[in-house]
C-alpha cells in the first residue's frame, strides 16, 4: 500500500516496513468491518421505521378506531412484530456480533465475505417474509423460502463467530457472558427453527400465512424470552459493568438466571403459562442481583460523549423487565386477556429491549462504526424520555381499554404510538448523522473503545 492512502496517513512515521504493513492491514481491516457494521446498523433502521414501527402506529390507530384488538389482520400484526424482532433488533444483533465476539473472544478473524453474505440473505428473507405477510402474492411459497433464507444466514453467523480458533496463543477461557450469549443464540435458532417448520406447515395445509394464535403466543415467548432477552443479557454483563462501574459480576448466579429463564422459556411453549411466568420473573430479578444494576457502584460511570442519565435509563429498562414478567403472570391468571398479554409484550420489548438498544446502541455504535462521536447526547436524552413515556401511556392503557375497563383509553393509544414513532424516528435521525460526520481519529482496537 502506497504511504498516500488513506490507511497509510493513520499510523506514525517512525515505524519499520514490516510493522507498517501489518498495521496498514489491521487498519483496513477495522475500517472494513466498521463499514460492513454500519450497513446492518443502517439496514436495522430501516427495518424499525418503517416495516415495524409505522405499521405497528398503523395497526394501532386502527384497534383503537375500531375500539377492538381483533380488528385488524393477524398477518399484518405478525409482520409488525417479525419486523420489529429481527428485521430491527436481529439485524442489529448480527452486526454486533460479527463486529464484537471474535475481538471479545480474541478469535481468528473470519474472512468479510461471510459477514456480507449472512447480511444480503438475512435482509432477503426479512423483507421477503413481510411483503408476503402484507400482500400474501404466492405466499404458499415465498413464506417458507423466507424462513429458509433467515435459517442460512444465521448458520453463516454462526459458522463465523463460534469459531474455536484463537487468533494467538492458549484460548481464551469462556466467562460467563460467553454462556449467556450462547444461550441466546440457541433461542435464536429454535425461532429460526420453528419459523420455518410452521411455515412449511401453513404452506401445504393452512388458507393464510399467519401463524394461528395459540402457536403465535407461544413463538413469541421463544423469539423474546428465548432468544432477544439472554443476548440483552449477555451483552449487559460484558459492557455495562464497565460503563457503568458496577461492582464485580456474580457469574455463577447469571448462569442460575439464564437457567430459570430457559425452563421459563420451556414451559411457556408447553402452554404451562403460570409456571413460565413465574419463572421468567425469577430468572430477571436474579439477572439484575448478578450484574448488580441496583447496587452502589464501584467507580463512576463512564458517560463520556453520551449523555449523563444513560446509567437511570439502564435502571429503569431493567424495571419494565421485572414489569413485564409480572404481567406475564397476570395475564396467565386472566386467562383470555389480550390487553395483559399485548401490554407485558410492549413492556418487554418496548420498555425493555427497544430502551437497551437505545442506550447501549448510543454509547457502542458510533465508536464501533470507525470511532465517531454520537451526534447529539441531547437528543439521546429526549428520545429516552419520549420512549418511556410513550411506553408507559401504551401499557397502561392497552390493559384499560382492550379489558373493557375504560372506555376513554381508546383515546389514549394513538397518542401513545405517536410519542414511540417520535422516539425511534430521532434514535435514527442521531445515529445517521454519526455515521455521516466525519471519524475523530485513528481506527482503534475494541479493547481501548470499550473499556
Ligand atoms: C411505536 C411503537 C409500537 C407500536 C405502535 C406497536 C403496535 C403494535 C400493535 C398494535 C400490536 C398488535 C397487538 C397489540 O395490540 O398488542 C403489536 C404487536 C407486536 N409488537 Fe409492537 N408496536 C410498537 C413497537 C414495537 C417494538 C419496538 C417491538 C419490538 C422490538 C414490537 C414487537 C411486537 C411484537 C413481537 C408483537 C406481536 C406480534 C404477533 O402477534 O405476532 N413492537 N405492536
Amino acid at each position: 500500500m502506497s504511504d498516500a492512502s488513506p490507511v497509510a496517513s493513520q499510523r506514525p512515521v517512525w515505524l519499520d516496513d514490516k510493522t507498517k504493513s501489518v498495521m496498514d492491514r489491521a487498519i483496513a481491516r477495522e475500517q472494513s468491518l466498521s463499514r460492513m457494521l454500519m450497513t446492518y446498523i443502517v439496514t436495522g433502521l430501516v427495518f424499525m421505521l418503517l416495516p415495524g414501527t409505522f405499521l405497528g402506529v398503523w395497526n394501532l390507530i386502527n384497534i383503537s378506531s375500531h375500539e377492538a384488538a381483533e380488528s385488524i389482520s393477524p398477518a399484518w400484526i405478525q409482520a409488525h412484530g417479525h419486523a420489529q424482532l429481527f428485521g430491527w433488533v436481529g439485524t442489529f444483533i448480527l452486526g454486533i456480533g460479527f463486529y464484537s465476539i471474535p475481538k471479545l473472544r480474541k478469535l481468528k478473524p473470519f474472512g468479510l465475505r461471510e459477514g456480507w453474505l449472512c447480511w444480503a440473505l438475512w435482509v432477503a428473507g426479512v423483507t421477503t417474509r413481510w411483503l408476503s405477510n402484507i400482500y400474501p402474492w404466492h405466499w404458499r411459497i415465498l413464506t417458507p423460502m423466507s424462513a429458509v433464507l433467515e435459517v442460512l444466514a444465521f448458520l453463516i453467523f454462526f459458522q463465523a463467530v463460534a469459531s474455536h480458533r484463537p487468533s494467538r496463543g492458549a484460548p481464551v477461557p469462556w466467562e460467563s457472558w460467553v454462556f449467556v450469549i450462547i444461550a441466546a443464540t440457541l433461542g435464536l435458532l429454535a425461532s429460526l427453527a420453528l419459523n420455518l417448520g410452521v411455515s412449511v406447515q401453513l404452506a401445504l395445509h393452512a388458507s393464510s400465512p399467519a401463524f394461528p394464535h395459540e402457536f403465535d403466543q407461544r413463538y413469541l415467548i421463544v423469539s423474546t424470552w428465548g432468544f432477544l432477552v439472554p443476548m440483552v443479557w449477555g451483552f449487559s454483563s460484558r459492557w455495562l459493568t464497565v460503563f457503568m462501574g458496577l461492582r464485580p459480576l456474580r457469574g455463577s448466579l447469571l448462569l442460575v438466571a439464564v437457567g430459570l429463564n430457559t425452563v421459563g422459556v420451556v414451559a411457556g411453549f408447553f402452554e404451562l403459562f403460570m409456571a413460565a411466568g413465574v419463572l421468567l420473573f425469577l430468572g430477571a430479578v436474579t439477572a439484575i442481583v448478578a450484574i448488580r444494576f441496583f447496587e452502589r457502584p464501584a467507580k463512576p460511570a463512564k458517560t463520556i460523549n453520551v449523555h449523563g442519565s444513560f446509567p437511570i435509563f439502564i435502571r429503569l429498562a431493567y424495571g419494565w423487565l421485572l414489569i413485564a414478567a409480572a404481567l406475564g403472570i397476570w395475564a396467565s391468571r386472566a386467562g383470555q386477556a389480550p390487553g395483559i398479554w399485548g401490554a407485558s409484550r410492549h413492556t418487554l420489548t418496548v420498555g425493555f429491549i427497544a430502551a437497551m438498544v437505545f442506550s447501549v446502541g448510543q454509547r457502542i455504535l458510533p465508536s464501533f462504526c470507525g470511532m465517531r462521536v454520537l451526534w447529539s447526547p441531547r437528543l439521546m436524552l429526549v428520545m429516552l424520555v419520549l420512549l418511556m413515556t410513550g411506553c408507559t401511556l401504551r401499557v397502561a392503557s392497552e390493559i384499560l381499554a382492550y379489558q373493557d375497563y375504560a372506555a376513554w383509553a381508546w383515546n389514549v393509544l394513538p397518542v401513545s404510538a405517536l410519542v414511540e414513532l417520535t422516539a425511534v424516528t430521532l434514535f435514527a435521525i442521531n445515529l445517521i448523522v454519526t455515521f455521516l460526520r466525519q471519524p475523530i481519529t485513528v481506527t482503534t482496537p475494541l479493547s481501548m473503545t470499550t473499556e
